[in-house]
């Protein structure tokens, strides 16, 4: 099956298709806040640190497995561990993909909403109607759910052309609109009277924040921002060549990642504090505090303020599409390979039952106000259990896969194709596998439920 596997067909599709899958709505509503609250450029310093001590070999293991497979990722787990159980760490993966597909679905359709509401004008009122808007909207029991089928048939649509024509060429696309609709932001909110202030609020270093908890914050929003131990980056590096430098394509992965996280403060906190807002993080800064912001920044231009509203959500849609492609590429190789079925079918099988779960999670959050577990509706847990528990238990468990399961020649081999590269980082990357980021992991993890 391997020879017949189809690649990536150049390398700027590989990379920008990878970064499509990290860059997501996390970047936008979760880096900035934590950059600005927790010490301004000192937090940025030590996001970078676990970016690229932690993160980036965690993702480079990723890719060698992803690689090695030419598989999904529960097949490519098998490979490399030979009857053992760790194939279910695979298995795990697929299933947190899937999972949190359900739940990201349903924001990723909010987005599409308020793409149509910035095009129609229906966001312009005062702070109360603003929040009222949200609040009706997200409790709906109709339009979330339209939206959410939308975005789904758009992944759908992509994922059916398969990697090259539909993963590969949709990214080439869609990444650069993002960017250029970033930039333009960025300069619209940097150029507004009082701008300043939020730029200092970013960047200011502030190293008295500085804490365990902060540094634990940094490193788990390191982890999300990858996309590690979802799935996706190992399916996506299925689709790799053997001449892709793993190592340095995870650098330039990681680097998109950050710069867009960074831009995406620039882009926030200049606006909201040229009308003395204080941002907030979550659905509630981009669904509530923005439009608010940008009514209020762009009072008196109010062409610019629709036009850099919509341009906003456009972005944002991009960046929630290019992730939930990613999504949907993980389980559908998985039932393609593993059940033998067309991926035209496979991606459809995910397209259906991602819209099942969207519906339910959406309706818990109004319409239904379904049932309430342990204080959590439906949506909150899934983001609980894949964020706070599948995510770093499938990121430990890879660690040690590879730090300690595969055979060394195996990760070495990959890491070096083969030994056509010097692979100069090898050591430090196989020592940082082996003890620091799986402890770095388990720190997370019992951090988040008060144990450490
Ligand atoms: N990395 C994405 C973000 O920053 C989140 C995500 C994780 C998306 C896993 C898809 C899969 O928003």
């Amino acid at each position: 099956m391997s020879e017949e596997r189809v690649n990536f067909g150049s390398k700027i599709g590989m990379i920008l298709a990878t970064a499509g899958g990290a860059v997501g709505l996390g970047n936008v509503w979760r880096f900035p806040y934590m950059a600005g609250d927790n010490g301004g450029a000192a937090f940025i310093l030590v996001y970078l640190f676990c970016i690229f001590l932690l993160g980036v070999p965690c993702m480079v293991s990723e890719f060698i497995i992803g690689r090695h497979g030419a598989a999904n990722t529960y097949r490519a787990y098998s490979k490399l561990s030979e009857g053992r159980p760790w194939k279910y760490v695979g298995l795990l993966g697929v299933l947190t993909g899937f999972l949190i597909m359900g739940y990201y679905a349903v924001v990723s359709g909010w987005c599409l909403q308020y793409v149509y509401a910035s095009v129609v004008g229906q966001l312009h009122g005062d702070p109360a109607y603003v929040k009222d808007y949200f609040r009706i909207f997200s409790g709906d029991a109709v339009r979330p759910v339209f939206w959410l089928a939308v975005i789904i048939l758009l992944s759908l649509f992509v994922i059916v052309h398969g990697v090259r024509g539909g993963i590969e060429r949709a990214s080439k696309l869609m990444m650069p609109t993002l960017f250029v609709l970033l930039l333009v932001i960025v300069v619209a909110s940097c150029l507004l009277p009082g701008g300043v202030k939020g730029i200092e609020f970013l960047f200011k270093p502030d190293f008295g924040k500085f804490d365990q908890g902060v540094f634990l914050g940094a490193l788990g929003q390191s982890f999300y921002s990858l996309s590690i131990a979802m799935g996706c980056i190992s399916t996506y590096a299925s689709y790799y060549s053997r001449q892709t430098n793993l190592f340095n394509s995870a650098v330039q992965v990681a680097l998109v990642d950050t710069v867009v996280a960074i831009l995406a403060g620039l882009m926030i906190f200049p606006a909201a504090f040229s009308v003395g807002v204080s941002p907030d993080s979550g659905p509630s800064l981009i669904f509530i505090t923005l439009p608010n912001v940008f009514n209020e920044a762009f009072a008196t231009m109010p062409l610019l303020g629709w036009v850099v509203s919509l341009m906003f959500y456009a972005l944002l849609s991009l960046a929630a599409l290019t992730s939930l492609m990613s999504l949907h590429e993980v389980s559908t190789a998985f039932l393609v390979e593993e059940l033998h079925i067309s991926r035209k079918k496979g991606a459809w099988v995910v397209a259906v039952a991602t819209m099942l779960i969207g519906t339910v999670c959406s309706l818990s959050l109004g319409a239904g106000r379904g049932p309430v577990f342990g204080g959590k509706t439906l949506f909150d847990w899934f983001d609980f259990l894949t964020g706070q528990i599948f995510l770093p238990v499938g990121g430990f468990l890879t660690c040690i896969f590879l730090g300690w399961v595969v055979p060394r020649k195996i990760v070495k081999d990959e890491f070096t194709n083969w030994g056509t590269l010097r692979g100069r980082f090898f050591g430090v990357y196989l020592f940082l596998m082996r003890f620091v980021s799986p402890l770095a992991i388990l720190a997370i993890f019992l951090h988040q439920f008060g144990l450490f």
